[in-house]
């Protein structure tokens, strides 16, 4: 399927004959696996006798020889797939398998992508950065402390570096803009976390999706924000080298050296807010975060520090 994308993704026409050709194939067979691609992978190919097919746009696919090349630094082996589940899911199985960390997967579209407390993430293909990066903690809890927030706040970083200055951070690890969501993050863990563990760092950006009637949250893109198309391969590398950055200082002095930069980037310091756990709600008005990312929150007069996975913030109506 890909091979016939590649011969495609330049945007111009190519005749059936020609890429039944290429491909070893008849030409009744190629218009079957390109009416799969639209009708499976979402793609608008244009059909028009006499010329052929064309896609309806040029397609810039991932290269990973490319994202090396703009973030020679990171270092880390990055596996690039064309569809997957979910390059969480990938990745937790890379591990099982014994894949040595740090390493990256990435992946042109996911069939399962995996969004916090059971979600779905919206994941087309080529348009979008589905990003899943694997780390050994061998430190013991410290390390893994406010490390979601960590993550959320290199994405931001690295959205507002490209262009997005409205970019802004929702406790725990949303990227926001207003309050429309462009970007999430999912971190999942094997092993002994009072020991030696692994986690993937999951992080989804929207970057040039334009249309997606699946997404059940007010949403928007890199490109919806900025008007212009974005290159993901320069995008994964910048963020890469941001995120190497902010792992490090993590790693070295432990959260509360991110603390401030955090909650500067946080759009809801100060609201009023509803914290939602599972059937339960508490009102209240958002201090900040503590020293390992724990959301303060001021309650009836008296301040509580809540974490946890699994609580989501919601704006109140009179904030
Ligand atoms: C959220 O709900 O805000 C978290 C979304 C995380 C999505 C990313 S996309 C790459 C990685 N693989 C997944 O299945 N999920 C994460």
């Amino acid at each position: 399927m890909l091979t016939l994308l590649k011969l495609l993704k330049d945007g111009r026409f190519h005749s059936g004959q020609a890429l039944g050709a290429a491909l070893g194939i008849s030409r009744s067979a190629v218009w079957k696996q390109l009416q799969h691609l639209e009708a499976e992978w979402g793609l608008s190919i244009h059909k028009v006798r006499g010329r052929g097919y064309q896609l309806s746009a040029p397609l810039a696919l991932l290269n990973s020889v490319e994202i090396d090349e703009h973030s020679p630094a990171c270092g880390w082996p990055v596996l690039v797939f064309d569809s997957i589940d979910s390059t969480n899911a990938e990745a937790l199985r890379s591990i099982g398998r014994g894949m040595a960390a740090p390493f990256l997967v990435l992946a042109e579209r996911q069939t399962a992508g995996r969004g916090r407390r059971g979600r779905k993430w919206v994941s087309p293909f080529a348009e979008n950065i589905y990003y899943s990066l694997v780390l050994r903690i061998d430190g013991g809890m410290r390390q893994l402390e406010g490390l979601s927030l960590v993550v959320g706040l290199a994405v931001m970083q690295t959205l507002r570096d490209l262009g997005i200055a409205g970019a802004g951070l929702k406790w725990p690890n949303d990227v926001l803009v207003g309050e429309k969501k462009i970007a999430g993050v999912l971190l999942e863990l094997v092993g002994d976390p009072a020991d030696v563990c692994h986690v993937v760092l999951g992080v989804g950006i929207n970057v040039n999706m334009q249309m997606a009637d699946e997404v059940d949250q007010q949403w928007t893109s890199m490109r919806l924000e900025a008007g212009k198309a974005f290159d993901r391969n320069l995008l994964v590398a910048r963020l890469g080298i941001v995120l190497r950055e902010h792992l490090s200082r993590h790693q070295s002095a432990g959260f509360s050296v991110l603390q401030a930069e955090w909650e500067q980037g946080h759009l809801w310091q100060g609201r009023a807010v509803s914290l939602i756990a599972g059937v339960n709600r508490i009102d209240g008005e958002v201090i900040g975060i503590d020293g390992q990312g724990a959301l303060r929150l001021k309650v009836g007069g008296v301040e509580k520090v809540f974490s946890g996975g699994e609580l989501s913030l919601r704006l109140r109506d009179d904030s």
